[in-house]
């Protein structure tokens, strides 16, 4: 029996690097291995309650992103969470199991509060519910997702296991943190600080369907300083940003070269962010050119979302099935 992967990805519009190069990419690879259910978290982007009209269209603009970047709907389960209500039944029961003191220590949790100090609502605080939940839903074991996602997964095998002690079953599965390259990766924004994400400003992040033009204006303006002055200098974190950048997008010779210019004091910045720029354009020009043409395509990513609704539904029907009766809600009629 294949193992079963699951992921997902918030739908708060379309995607960036970070996104891609954290998750979707292993999505694509993973397919070709595993039992895949990749899904588009809209219940979770409603902690911050985007208006229903935005709802909707990032909702399939990252359907379209996930299509255009390779994931084959015959190969894996592409489906939208809120397709798939059973996953709110499952929160609810894991919701009477998870405790106030160790979602308030989350970091995710007090990194929202921290820049939200005004929407601080219960659903962000069971986020991580919600997330254990989308993963046991389909019994779970692999889930490629970036850094940042790594003690959700702690979080989620903990309520796994509590679950299964305190009903002395052995029915949840641990699931763990995957990636193909030796750790979990966190792609820095272009603002010289911290990880791509919309949160930290749109000039922070590169989009898959950013014209190569807007990605050249992007990088040049990007963070950086007035260049080294000693011989191996060690960087500071803007510069560093973008060399962990030209890391996953340009040849290791080009960042060996760059390094080298870097090290003995000879770089310019301008080339150098041109050329990571260019790679840029280079690394998103087969996700970018799909993006329109399956966009186009109303009928096909209706009938993709149909497909993976249906198939995901069973998956969850049955695990409902079997945990209402292990937690003995029977009916009496
Ligand atoms: P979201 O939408 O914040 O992120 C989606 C995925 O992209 C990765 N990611 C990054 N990876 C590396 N560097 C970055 N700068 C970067 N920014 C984002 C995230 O790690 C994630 O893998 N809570 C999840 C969504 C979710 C989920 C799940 C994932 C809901 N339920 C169940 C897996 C399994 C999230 O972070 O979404």
């Amino acid at each position: 029996m294949k193992e079963t992967v699951v992921s997902g990805i918030r739908s708060t519009g379309k995607l960036h690097l970070g996104n891609y190069y954290g998750a979707l990419r292993n999505f694509v690879k993973m397919q070709e291995e595993y039992n895949c259910f990749f899904f588009i978290a809209d219940l979770h982007s409603l902690t911050t309650h985007p208006t229903p009209g935005d709802l909707g269209r990032t909702v399939r603009e990252v359907v379209v992103e996930y299509l255009a970047a390779g994931i084959d709907p015959e190969k894996s389960t592409i489906y939208i969470q809120s397709d798939v209500p059973e996953v709110a039944e499952l929160y609810l029961y894991m919701n009477m199991n998870a405790y106030l003191g160790e979602l308030e220590r989350a970091t995710a949790f007090k990194d929202k509060v921290r820049a939200n100090p005004d929407n601080v609502n219960a659903g962000l605080l069971t986020y991580p519910v919600l997330m254990a939940c989308d993963i046991l839903l389909h019994h779970g074991t692999k889930v490629p997702v970036g850094k940042d996602q790594e003690q959700h997964l702690e979080m989620t095998r903990t309520f796994g296991n509590r679950f299964n002690r305190l009903y002395q079953v052995d029915y949840f599965k641990e699931a763990f943190a995957f990636t193909y390259s030796d750790k979990l990766v966190k792609i820095p924004g272009l603002d010289g600080n911290g990880k791509m994400g919309k949160s930290n400003g749109e000039a922070s992040c590169v989009y898959l369907s950013d014209a190569p033009d807007v990605i050249r204006k992007k990088v040049m303006r990007a963070v950086s300083d007035s260049g080294p002055t000693e011989i191996n200098q060690p960087k500071p974190e803007a510069i560093q940003n973008l060399f962990d950048l030209m890391k996953v997008v340009s040849k290791p010779d080009t960042l060996s070269h760059f390094e080298e210019l870097y090290n003995t004091c000879t770089i310019r910045y301008g080339d150098f962010k041109k050329q990571l720029a260019e790679d840029m354009v280079l690394a998103t020009d087969p996700v970018r050119s799909r993006i329109q043409e399956i966009s186009n395509d109303q009928e096909y990513v209706q009938r993709v979302v149909k497909m993976g609704a249906e198939k995901a539904s069973e998956s969850a029907r049955k695990t409902i099935r079997e945990i209402r009766d292990i937690i003995g809600i029977k009916r009496l009629y």
